[in-house]
């Protein structure tokens, strides 16, 4: 975002409750409806950091003369491994902006309201990032099973090196990743595992210092980035018909045309199992996410910032960045995320999803606090205690998020 609108910009620290990526938080919040309340001590200390974001946001301003677009090398030092203790973009990701047990808690519930007679077993999730959610749809239950789809494979490595490692080895066996477009499912190739990864990384070069083919691997690697993914193809697998598919963070964002959506909804309906399943995604809205924005939330060890641009009402395009501060190694990682989103209403998607043939759509929402409520509270916030709940009309607010379910 350029300089333009900067000066328009506020602050905003009232959207504790949302969940994601995408509109601002997850959070842990949305894990204690349903589970034991986490120790975490992600604050929101108000004052603190309306001081710090002032300094920071003029600090930014010159950053931003120089920055391009995405991060730069500096920014994008997600690698533990070098050894300067700069966590993950991925690690920093997952902590502000996921609440894979909270959204698993939804998705039981509204399988077994509009389903039911069986256990959810089967899940597919698409748009799946790090696929934090399957991770722990597998430990939820020995029978469980998932696929996620992305189309970014450092995302998906990541996942294998850092979450799939803690699966187990039976975890393993229990998940499918596929690199790919979720327009075109059946064509997404399967990641490999981390050991045969590993496996295939050292053969790789023991061949290269043999010499003769080594142009044949280079070329290979090329085209198959980080080689991590294996020739096979999702329609090459008889994969279990999924009970439930989701799309969190409001991923269907990333689709901008309304034919892309029905084919993405076609594609999800088709993969369900024709004993029942559901779709699930999420979805925000209200005054306040058509217009500039940049919010922040304090954790222990960094600042999450979320940045909105100007709102298309065109286009209903926004752009979306995520940016961490990290105070402790002095370093920020802006743009660690950056999105392009057409900002969809509730009836559009209603009316793709049957289209697509679902023959049923629920929507589920839950009112954000004002910000009025919420300067005076610290800690989780208020909107700890709001759930969501079904609604056949809702009035507009300054704030709002929804889950979206489709049965088929
Ligand atoms: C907002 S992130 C959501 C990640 C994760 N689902 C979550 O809950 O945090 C959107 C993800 O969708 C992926 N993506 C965008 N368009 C896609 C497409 N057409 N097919 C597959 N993945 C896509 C991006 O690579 C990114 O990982």
């Amino acid at each position: 975002m350029g300089k333009q609108g900067k000066k328009q910009r506020h602050h905003n620290q009232h959207k504790t409750s949302r969940r994601g990526g995408g509109a601002f938080f997850n959070s842990e919040e949305d894990d204690n409806d349903q589970y034991p309340p986490s120790s975490s001590t992600s604050k929101l200390t108000i004052s603190d950091e309306e001081k710090q974001s002032e300094a920071e946001e003029e600090e930014e301003e010159e950053e931003e003369e120089e920055e391009a677009e995405g991060p730069s090398e500096d920014q994008n030092d997600q690698n533990p491994s070098t050894g300067d203790n700069v966590p993950s973009k991925f690690s920093l990701y997952q902590q502000s902006v996921q609440s894979p047990k909270g959204d698993i808690s939804y998705l039981q519930k509204f399988f077994l309201m509009y389903v039911g007679g069986r256990l959810p077993l089967h899940l597919q999730e698409d748009f799946c990032g790090t696929a934090l959610l399957s991770t722990e749809w597998l430990h939820t239950d020995s029978r469980r099973t998932a696929v996620g789809i992305d189309l970014d494979h450092e995302a998906l490595n990541w996942c294998m090196e850092n979450n799939l490692n803690k699966t187990g080895a039976d975890g393993y066996s229990r998940i499918y990743l596929f690199h790919g477009n979720v327009l075109n499912p059946l064509e997404a190739r399967l990641v490999k595992f981390e050991n045969q990864y590993l496996l295939e990384k050292v053969t790789l070069s023991d061949v290269v210092d043999d010499g003769s083919e080594t142009t044949v691997l280079d070329s290979a690697a090329q085209e198959n980035p980080g080689g991590f993914t294996d020739g096979r193809l999702m329609k090459d697998f008889p994969l279990p018909a999924r009970d439930i598919i989701c799309a969190f963070n409001y991923s269907c964002c990333c689709l901008h045309s309304r034919v892309e959506l029905v084919s993405y909804f076609n594609h999800s309906h088709n993969a369900l199992s024709r004993k029942g399943g559901i779709f699930v995604m999420d979805l925000y809205g209200g005054t306040s996410s058509e217009c500039e924005l940049r919010l922040q939330r304090k954790f222990p060890n960094f600042t999450y910032v979320w940045e909105q641009a100007g709102f298309d009402i065109v286009q209903r395009k926004t752009r979306i960045s995520l940016h961490f501060h990290l105070q402790k190694q002095q370093k920020k990682l802006r743009h660690a995320f950056s999105y392009s989103w057409r900002l969809w209403s509730l009836p559009e998607i209603k009316d793709c999803l049957e289209e697509a043939g679902f023959r049923s759509v629920h929507f589920w929402i839950r009112q954000m606090p004002d910000a009025g409520d919420i300067r005076s509270i610290k800690g989780f916030g208020s909107g700890r205690d709001v759930k969501y709940e079904e609604v056949s009309s809702f009035e507009q607010q300054d704030s709002w998020n929804a889950y979206v379910v489709g049965v088929a």
